[in-house]
Formats: C-alpha cells, sequence, structure tokens
C-alpha cells in the first residue's frame, strides 16, 4: 500500500464522518424531539453502525458528543461529585387552594412597591415531575457534564448515563459559552410496568415507583444498565450561565424547545391566581391519564426582572411554589400479614391493617405484593406503616416506619402449607418464591386465573363472586370452561333468570372477538403482563409461532429479556398449557393477529399520528383505530406538537380544544374515511 492511500482514506473517512453526524443529528431530533421520524429503524442503525465503524478505525474523530456515545462506556466505581455553578433550589408548598392565594398574595404585596397590580403579574404552570433532578451543563453548544440534584449544591456526575438518554441534546446551536439546563429524569409508566414485569420474572427486586426506577438507573454504576433503561426528561428550566439573560421564564422555555429539549406541551402562561388554580385542578383531573407521574404542578412568577426581586429564602424562591395533590398515604398499624395464593401458584402476602382514611376512603386491607417485596420492605406485623392508594388501585403498603417499630417484632414467614389446598409449599431452586405446586388441582389457583382470564377478556357479569359461585358449582374448573357454559344452567342458579342467564352468555359470546394480545395475556404465563402480552402479538402474529419459538427468538420481541424468554419457553411446553390453548381454540377466540390491527407499511396515513376525541357518528373507536392502522397510520391517546390530525366526534372535551391551541388540524368522520382511502 502506497503511503498517500491512507491519507486519502482518512480524509474521505472525514468527509464521511462529518456527513453521518450530521445526519445523525437531523434523525435524533426527528424521533426522538419531533417525535415524527423520517427514516426506519433498521436505516437508522445502518448510519449509526458506519459512523461507529469511521469512529474505530479513526479515534481521533470521536467526540464525547458523537451519537455513537450515547450506548454506554466503561462502568465507574462511583460517581465524581460536581458543584452546580448555580445552586439547584427546593420549593415551597401549597396543599389547597388557600395556600396557593395566601402564596400568590405574598407575591402581589412584594411586588407593590413597583406599581405592579395582580392582574398584570403572569404565572407559568407546569406539571411537577415525580422523578430526579439532573443538571446538564453545556459549553460552546457541547454537553459536557450531567448531574444530580444531590443536596442542590453538589450533586454526581452521572454525565455516562445522562449520555445515554436520546432525549438529551448532545450538542446545540446557537447557545451561550455556558449554559446548565434544568429537567427531571422520569421512566414512563408503561416502561417503569414492563421494567418490574421482567424484574419480577428474573426473580429480581421489582421497583417500588417509577420513581424509585429512575433514580436507581440513572445511578447505575454501568452505563449500559442506564442504557437499557427506557429514561425520558422533561426540561423545566436554567442554572448558570454566561451572557445570555432571558427576560421571562416563558423564554427560556421556548428557547428550550427551540434547541431540542423537551418541555411540556401543556405548560402554560396565564394572568392572575384564579385562572392559576384552575389549571392546578386541570391538571389534577388529569393526572392518572398522563403516562408519567405528576405529583403536583408548579407555578412560577414568569417575568424575570420580578423574579429577581422576590428572592430566595432559605432554600427556596419566593417566585415558585409547588401545589401538592391530595395526599394519598396515610400511617396505620398492621394488625397481620395473612396469605393467599396468586394464579401461577405463588404465596402472596396481604395486610389486614387497623382501618384509616386514604385519600377519602377507608382502608382495611392492602396487598403487600409478594414474598420478595415484604422481604425487601421488612414489614412486620405490629408494625406503624405508610399506606398507599392512588386512583382505582388496590391499596398498598409503601414501607414500615422502622423509628417506631417496638422491639421483638417477627418476620412473617410464608405458610408451610397452601392456604387454600392445604398442599404442603415448595421453594424451587434458589427461587424467591415460595408455591402452592397444586398448578391445576389447587382451587385457589384455578380461581385466581379464571378471574384474571375475566379480567383479560373483559367478561362483564362475570365479576369475582360468580366466578367463585361457578366454581363452586362445579359449572367451571378453568377459564376454558366459560366458553362451555349454557344459559340453561346458570338460570337455575339462585338470583339469576333467564334474561341475567342470556345476557352473560352473550358477553361471553362478545368476549371470543377479543384481539390476540388479550387471549395470550389471559393464559396468565407468569411475567406475562398486559404489555408484554402485546409486545408478543406484535412480534409473532399468531399462537403457533409463539408456541414454535426458540427463547433467543422471543427475546426479540421488544421488552422480552433472555430469562423471561426461557419462562415462556418453559410455561407453554407445560401439557396444561397447551390444552388450555387447543381448547381456547376450539371455542373459537382469536389467537392470530387480525390482519386489521397490523398497521400497513406504505399507507395513506403511513407516518401520521392521530388522535380520537369524542363520539363518531357511525364508527365505534375500535373500528376507527383499526381503520387508522390499516391506512398505515398510529393512534396515539394525547395532542401534542406532534400529531398530525385529531378527529372529533360529538362531545369531544379538551383535546379539540388543545388540537385548536396547537393549530393541529381536525377532521370528522368523513374527513378521517377520504384520507384513509
Ligand atoms: S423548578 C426554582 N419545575 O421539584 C425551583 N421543579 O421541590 C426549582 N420538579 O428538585 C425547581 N417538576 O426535582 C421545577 N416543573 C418543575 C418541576 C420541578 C418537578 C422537582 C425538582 C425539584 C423539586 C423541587
Amino acid at each position: 500500500m502506497s503511503p498517500a492511500k491512507p491519507k486519502a482514506g482518512k480524509r474521505a473517512a472525514a468527509s464521511r464522518f462529518k456527513q453521518l453526524r450530521g445526519q445523525l443529528a437531523h434523525h435524533n431530533q426527528r424521533y426522538y424531539v419531533d417525535d415524527d421520524p423520517e427514516i426506519s429503524d433498521t436505516d437508522y442503525d445502518d448510519l449509526l453502525r458506519e459512523l461507529r465503524e469511521i469512529e474505530d478505525a479513526n479515534p481521533e474523530l470521536q467526540t464525547p458528543d458523537s451519537p455513537t456515545q450515547r450506548v454506554g462506556g466503561r462502568p465507574l466505581e462511583r460517581f465524581p461529585q460536581v458543584t452546580h455553578a448555580e445552586p439547584m433550589l427546593s420549593l415551597g408548598n401549597a396543599r389547597d387552594a388557600d395556600e396557593l392565594r395566601a402564596w400568590a398574595e405574598r407575591v402581589e404585596n412584594r411586588l407593590k412597591r413597583f406599581d405592579i397590580s395582580a392582574r398584570e403579574i403572569r404565572y407559568v404552570t407546569e406539571p411537577k415531575i415525580d422523578g430526579l433532578a439532573i443538571s446538564l451543563t453545556y459549553e460552546d453548544g457541547v454537553m459536557v457534564r450531567g448531574a444530580t440534584r444531590g443536596d442542590g449544591r453538589i450533586g454526581e456526575d452521572v454525565t455516562q448515563n445522562l449520555r445515554t438518554i436520546k432525549e438529551i441534546p448532545l450538542e446545540i446551536e446557537e447557545a451561550p459559552k455556558m449554559v446548565e439546563v434544568r429537567g427531571e429524569i422520569y421512566l414512563p409508566l408503561a416502561d417503569f410496568a414492563r421494567l418490574n414485569e421482567q424484574r419480577a420474572a428474573a426473580g429480581e427486586p421489582t421497583f417500588a415507583n417509577p420513581r424509585n426506577s429512575a433514580a436507581g438507573s440513572i445511578r447505575q454504576l454501568d452505563p449500559k444498565m442506564a442504557a437499557s433503561r427506557p429514561l425520558s426528561m422533561w426540561t423545566y428550566g436554567i442554572g448558570a450561565r454566561s451572557g445570555w439573560e432571558p427576560a421571562s421564564h416563558s423564554e427560556i422555555l421556548e428557547w428550550l424547545r427551540k434547541r431540542g429539549f423537551r418541555v411540556n406541551p401543556d405548560v402554560a402562561q396565564l394572568a392572575g391566581v384564579e385562572e392559576v388554580e384552575q389549571r392546578c385542578l386541570w391538571w389534577q383531573d388529569r393526572r392518572d391519564e398522563l403516562d408519567f407521574e405528576i405529583d403536583g404542578v408548579v407555578v412560577k412568577v414568569d417575568d424575570r426582572g420580578l423574579q429577581r426581586e422576590l428572592g430566595v429564602a432559605g432554600r427556596e424562591p419566593r417566585w415558585a411554589v409547588a401545589w401538592k395533590f391530595p395526599p394519598t398515604t396515610a400511617t396505620t398499624t398492621l394488625n397481620d400479614v395473612v396469605w393467599n395464593v396468586g394464579r401461577t401458584g405463588r404465596m402472596l402476602p396481604f395486610a389486614i391493617l387497623e382501618p384509616v382514611q386514604v385519600g377519602g376512603v377507608t382502608v382495611s386491607t392492602a396487598t403487600l405484593h409478594n414474598e420478595e417485596d415484604l422481604e425487601r420492605k421488612d414489614v412486620r406485623k405490629g408494625d406503624e406503616v405508610v399506606v398507599m392508594r392512588a386512583g382505582d388501585v388496590i391499596p398498598q403498603v409503601v414501607s414500615p416506619i422502622i423509628q417506631r417499630r417496638r422491639k421483638g417484632l417477627r418476620k412473617p414467614k410464608p405458610p408451610k402449607k397452601c392456604p387454600v389446598c392445604e398442599t404442603p409449599t415448595v421453594k424451587p431452586g434458589d427461587g424467591v418464591w415460595t408455591i402452592c405446586p397444586n398448578r391445576t388441582g389447587c382451587p385457589g389457583q384455578v380461581f385466581q386465573h379464571v378471574k384474571h382470564f375475566r379480567g383479560a377478556m373483559d367478561i362483564e357479569g362475570l365479576g369475582e363472586k360468580n366466578a367463585a359461585r361457578f366454581l363452586g358449582e362445579g359449572l367451571i374448573s378453568d377459564a376454558a370452561d366459560i366458553y362451555d357454559l349454557d344459559a340453561a344452567r346458570i338460570e337455575k342458579l339462585d338470583g339469576f333468570g333467564a334474561t341475567s342467564a342470556q345476557a352473560l352468555i352473550s358477553e361471553i359470546e362478545r368476549s371470543k372477538s377479543q384481539p390476540f394480545a388479550r387471549v395470550l395475556y389471559g393464559l396468565g404465563i407468569p411475567g406475562v403482563g398486559f404489555v408484554n402480552a402485546e409486545s408478543l402479538a406484535e412480534h409473532f402474529g399468531s399462537i403457533d409461532a409463539l408456541l414454535a419459538a426458540q427463547p433467543a427468538e422471543i427475546e426479540e420481541a421488544e421488552g422480552i429479556g433472555p430469562i423471561l424468554a426461557e419462562q415462556i419457553v418453559e410455561e407453554l411446553s407445560e401439557e396444561r398449557a397447551r390444552e388450555l390453548i387447543e381448547r381456547l381454540r376450539r371455542a373459537g377466540l382469536r389467537l392470530e393477529l387480525d390482519e386489521s390491527e397490523r398497521r400497513t407499511e406504505g399507507g395513506p396515513l403511513e407516518g401520521k399520528t392521530i388522535v380520537l376525541t369524542g363520539s363518531l357518528p357511525e364508527l365505534t373507536r375500535e373500528e376507527a383505530t383499526r381503520m387508522i392502522k390499516r391506512a398505515g397510520g398510529k393512534v396515539s391517546s394525547s395532542v401534542s406538537r406532534n400529531t398530525d390530525h385529531v378527529v372529533a366526534g360529538d362531545s369531544p372535551g379538551s383535546k379539540l380544544a388543545k388540537a385548536e391551541e396547537l393549530g393541529v388540524a381536525v377532521l370528522d368522520e368523513a374527513g378521517l374515511r377520504k384520507l384513509a382511502g
């Protein structure tokens, strides 16, 4: 090889390198920030691979902000400390409207000397994300450091882990020489559920809440671990910066948006405390619909000049306050720990509590989740415990209050015999679960599975009580028997008549058209919750393809790890599971994806995101969804800047208002039909 060649090669590599960096930055922005990718994942991966190859051959080209650096480097032994250039403050609380008004009054009084009337003070309201506060430092537009909040002054340097979060721009344009960007890292709820599902299936401890899982993930010493967690970030402010004095908080948010940071689209600028209060209540109502957790609303005075005048008291700025949602936790005494058997035979502990009011409801029992969780939390009979109740979910014991523990309290142990069928329990291998090995004969397990199955198939009228009754009367002995029930027999039971029996049979008939993912979920495979079931259904398309798959192939489905993949194969190879599947098949349940559920490539709605709101004149929501998917589109539940169309029917609600606010095109049913071809 002549000496000139490598040089020419180098030049070509450098030029291609530059091109690739530009392209990848563009596609990252389209994908992660605009939510509107232009190329397929495979094409993106090809570009990334090519860049990696060039960097491997020419290490001098690689810089810390390269897209190749997002997937983790060397594990660290501990995190170095970082002093924030400007401290990260905390927030005072307002627990209700009175406290919010009192805060606003203090703000107004302090500002009176500037002749500013209350009406003129503008506020910005933002969701208070329940995650982990982070500060990102950019120098000359390049992210050089990312740190946790720590004590507000000194945090931990978690740069490597933050680089793995694809929504954090590694490079920004038109940046001051130095700027600290502040925001919150969080794990979306669906990913949290999936992560816990996988951890439970792998016998690993589960996370108590999304906040802990985000904090745990960002403080992983091995960036590859952090990279494997789908963390996300909302930004809401800046810290120190050189040569830039924004006039308002809104200006900062706009600046962040323009540089590709995620800023929540529902952040609003408002005049007067009444509007602020309305907005706080609006967030409170929407709380359960979001795909991330919020624990309140942050209210900030918009004008930076006024912020400066108001100043900081201790560690809390006077110009901001956190409206906290009503508490969903309470403390009470744990009177007893009792055990039940789960649908896969696991012994499941639950708490008998001294009755206590939580979120407006009296709670006297709560779940302790499972054996491993009980052990990890170290909850003991007689402890004072924190109980939490949120939305419609079952109340749960969060933790004991160790400081108040009396001497001599003992750890509860799983029972030696199954509490339902009295079969001696076993703890297989080095597993963490004590189980009842009587998988098909234990009425407790059968009942739990039937209950799970009817939930999965959404069979109304087959509630817990009726399920227990049918099992008790011998009308059914497993989930598949539901499809052999006949009206004549049900009718004879006390409390049923011809009409109610027929209604139940129709409900059961109707459930046969539930999509494949629901049936798969209903099988009750350990570790396969609804999220994983959907992923498996999408990936394999039919039960037969899944039954024929090796663990390595199952691992290719989104969100399925190696241990869970093994477990799925093991479970599905059991005679019991095969028989159940065959009986469900004979009953006419859907064991493959319907063509209409598959997204069509190259359809007229390819790459378009559509939101449905209100009731349409002819199409049901499900039919409209199918129509959109068939045309290649994606249906989303909330309106954002990335929404292409909102299809509005009668009583459309806030999504329509949002679409109008953001200038998203609004269609009616006829418009949708036209677009979908
Ligand atoms: S501003 C100027 N905005 O709440 C005050 N904080 O209690 C600095 N948080 O440590 C924070 N969402 O972790 C601000 N939209 C938001 C927030 C937010 C969540 C967290 C943040 C902070 C804590 C303060």
